[in-house]
């Protein structure tokens, strides 16, 4: 049998400029709010991602026309009357749970399978089920689904316990259809929503406060398709921006918009690496100085990114000092600890915070991608180890990064695709039993 990997040899300082993809957690619920309308509605900037697949997948189920040609997705609800997203689908993507909304607003009724959990913990929905209940749709749990059902939904004031982007996103999709005004408070307020909100409020929602914590929904009682671009995605961004940092190279990240970017430019900067950000592109230049690792700590916008935190302990783990990552959001998202210690990483987790002691001498070795960022964070650190760096379960990364090896290659980094053959039983029985006994 054959798996995937990456290979990842050690890369000489990065140089060059690249081209940033549209955000698949912008297109994500912009897709979703399709859903809304009876019409053909476009979604510009649309990078191919197989989350952008599996959600096209949803709305084909649910019996809406898809088409992705170039970076442009067309999507024909005219005759889409499901209401429900079956497991085998929900359980590909978490953020399958965004249809939730729009159909209980529109139909009346949506049964979706519960997600579950993600390889960093239980990541529960239970924010989402609130404001639907908020809104006065009926909510039951049975045989892993949530069934929801509305005569019309009513406006109602709801506060979210803590910051969420997609119960954020799901109240939005099911208020702009109800019966009067929604006012929704702690709301998220990642660039991603408020790309949601000027999209809604194209297809004639009446959504005020984009930006801020809270959000007034005048309930309007039809919606039309509208055109929209997705905006650029930060985390795709900041990924080639450490990369920059992690090799000592000097990397332009263009189509950008870096006033979302803030936290990670400051941090950078903390390190020593010089930062030139134009109207939409940013430049880390980290060529002269001898950098130092700095500690982060991530929360929701516009603090540090939970997705950039696996790729900063990547730098940490390099640049020789102590520093401290906490998270905030997912306190047990550090799968990419145990993989990076296997490239010579000194990293001890206590609760929500890896300690990290840097070295630059990190030696390449096989390791694993638990999930999209971490694998991120193995492809960074594999720059830099010596020899090769063989990155299995790549299909994480397949979830989030468009054209991932082209776009090092331009950056001067030769990260090759290979099918590498995978141990039969009795070849990984023996060093087990060998272990064991
Ligand atoms: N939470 C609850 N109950 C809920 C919803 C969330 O307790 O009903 C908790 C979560 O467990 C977490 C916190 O609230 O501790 C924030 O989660 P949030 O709902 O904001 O996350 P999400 O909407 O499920 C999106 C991104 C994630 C990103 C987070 C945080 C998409 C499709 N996903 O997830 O992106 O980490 O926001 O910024 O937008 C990624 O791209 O790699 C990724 C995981």
């Amino acid at each position: 049998m054959m798996k995937e990997i990456y290979q990842v040899p050690t890369s000489q300082s990065l140089q060059g400029d690249v081209i940033i993809s549209g955000a698949k957690n912008a297109v994500l619920p912009l897709m979703a709010a399709t859903l809304l309308c009876r019409g053909i509605s476009i979604i510009n900037n649309v990078p191919q991602l197989d989350d952008v697949n599996t959600m096209a997948e949803v709305l084909r189920y649910l019996g809406a026309k898809v088409e992705h040609q170039n970076s442009s997705l067309t999507i024909d609800t005219r005759e889409c009357d499901g209401y429900q997203a079956p497991y085998h689908l929900v359980t590909k993507m978490r953020a399958s749970i965004y249809v939730l909304g729009p159909l209980l607003a529109r139909l009346g009724q949506a049964s979706v399978a519960l997600p579950g959990g993600c390889a960093w913990g239980p990541r529960p929905v239970d924010l989402h089920i609130a404001g639907m209940q908020a809104l006065s749709a009926k909510v039951e749990l049975s045989h892993g689904n949530i069934h929801a059902h509305a005569g019309r939904l009513q406006g109602a004031d709801f506060t979210f316990s803590i910051s969420s982007v997609g119960a954020t996103v799901n109240l939005l999709l099911a208020s702009v259809l109800a019966d009067g005004t929604t006012r929704l408070f702690n709301a998220a307020i990642e660039p991603e929503i408020d790309n949601l909100v000027d999209q809604l409020n194209a297809m004639g929602a009446q959504i005020f406060g984009k930006g801020t914590s809270t959000l007034v929904i005048e309930g309007v009682t039809e919606l039309k398709a509208a055109t929209i671009d997705a905006i650029p995605d930060r985390i795709e961004a900041g990924t080639y921006l450490i990369a920059g940092a992690i090799t000592q190279g000097k990397v332009t990240v263009k189509q950008v918009q870096p006033a979302h970017l803030t936290a990670l430019i400051d941090s950078l900067t903390a390190t020593g690496t010089l930062i030139c950000c134009e109207d939409d592109s940013i430049t880390i230049d980290a060529q002269q100085r001898a950098l130092q690792p700095i500690s982060i700590k991530t929360g929701p916008y516009p603090l540090f990114a939970t997705d950039l935190q696996p790729q900063w302990m990547a730098l940490c783990v390099s640049l020789t000092g102590v520093s401290q990552v906490t998270d905030t959001i997912y306190p047990d998202r550090f799968q990419h600890v145990a993989e990076l210690c296997r490239l010579g990483a000194n990293i001890r987790v206590k609760g929500n915070t890896a300690c990290i002691i840097g070295t630059p001498n990190l030696s390449g070795a096989p390791v694993k991608a638990s999930d999209l960022r971490a694998g991120a964070a193995l492809i960074l650190a594999g720059l830099i180890a010596s020899d090769y760096t063989e990155i299995s379960d790549i299909h994480h990364l397949d979830r989030g990064y468009q054209n991932l090896i082209g776009k090092f290659a331009t950056l001067g980094a030769t990260i090759k695709r290979s099918h590498h053959p995978v141990a039969t039983n009795q070849a990984i029985a023996a060093p087990l039993l060998s272990l064991c006994g």
